[in-house]
Parts: structure tokens; C-alpha cells; sequence
């Protein structure tokens, strides 16, 4: 099985920014805990990040016939982005919608999300976990 991970806006600046919400770990560091636990669900896993809306919609294009499941931070696209959320619904491949904070305690314009509504399921504020989660979910996503 094979698993991309795709990480929106800012998300590149884990560690540093906003550590009371988002918390001190680096993205590179959640690539390698996700990378150590793929390795034990012998899944092949893809992890990348941009800033740029149109890159995360090409990359999720071209992910049709290489990648079975998409693991997405859509990070603030997730509130605005109706680009990816046609993007999602076009391809077709099952896209599980994650969060490391807890969006739905947060200010309302986080409380909707453009994407929700195309994409199997949502995980959010579990802090790291949630991208340990996502992967789980990506896993058993036809019932394990
Ligand atoms: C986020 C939540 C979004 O509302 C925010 O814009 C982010 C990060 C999260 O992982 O908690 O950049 O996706």
C-alpha cells in the first residue's frame, strides 16, 4: 500500500510557530515518526509539504495510479480551498483530513472545513498522533 502525505501552508514552520497550539515538534521530525511506524505496517509512504495551493492540487493529480490513500494537512486551505476539494473529489483516491489542533475549539472560520465533505474522515487534535492516526486510519481504510 502506498501513502501520500501532504502538508499545507506554514506547516514547514512546525516547531517555531505557535508552539502553545501547534506544539514543539518540526515537520521533519513527524516524518520520521510516521516514516517508523509505516515501516512497521509495511506501507510505503510519501511525505511532502508546500505553501502553494496549486502545487498541493498538482501533486494530488498526479498522485492517481501511484498512491492508494492521501493523508492531508490541508493546514488554512482546509478553510478556503475549493480548488482542493474539487481536486480530491476529482481523482477519486480516499483522502483522510487531519489536523494537529483541535480546529473545532478554535476561532469559527476554522470551524469549516472546504474539504471535509470529499474527503473518508477527519482526525483532529490529537497534536502528533493525529498524523500517527491518519496513517492508521490511510491503513484500514477498505476495513483493515
Ligand atoms: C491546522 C489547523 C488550521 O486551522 C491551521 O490553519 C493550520 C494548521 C492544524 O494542523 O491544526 O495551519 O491544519
Amino acid at each position: 500500500m502506498r501513502i501520500l502525505f501532504l502538508n499545507g501552508p506554514n506547516l514547514n514552520l512546525l516547531g517555531q510557530r505557535e508552539p502553545q497550539v501547534y506544539g514543539r515538534t518540526t515537520l521533519a521530525e513527524i516524518e520520521t515518526k510516521v516514516r517508523k511506524r509505516a515501516k512497521r505496517l509495511r506501507v510505503t509512504i510519501n511525505f511532502r509539504q508546500s505553501n502553494q495551493e496549486g502545487e498541493l492540487v498538482n501533486w494530488i493529480q498526479d498522485a492517481r495510479g501511484k498512491f492508494d490513500v492521501i493523508v492531508l494537512n490541508a493546514a488554512a486551505y482546509t478553510h478556503t480551498s475549493i480548488a482542493l476539494r474539487d481536486t480530491i473529489a476529482a481523482v477519486g483516491i480516499p483522502t483522510v483530513e487531519i489536523h494537529l489542533s483541535n480546529v473545532h475549539a478554535r476561532e469559527e472560520f476554522r470551524h469549516k472545513s472546504m474539504i471535509a465533505p470529499v474527503c473518508a474522515g477527519q482526525i483532529v487534535g490529537f497534536g502528533v498522533n493525529s498524523y500517527l492516526l491518519g496513517l492508521e486510519a490511510a491503513v484500514n481504510i477498505n476495513g483493515g
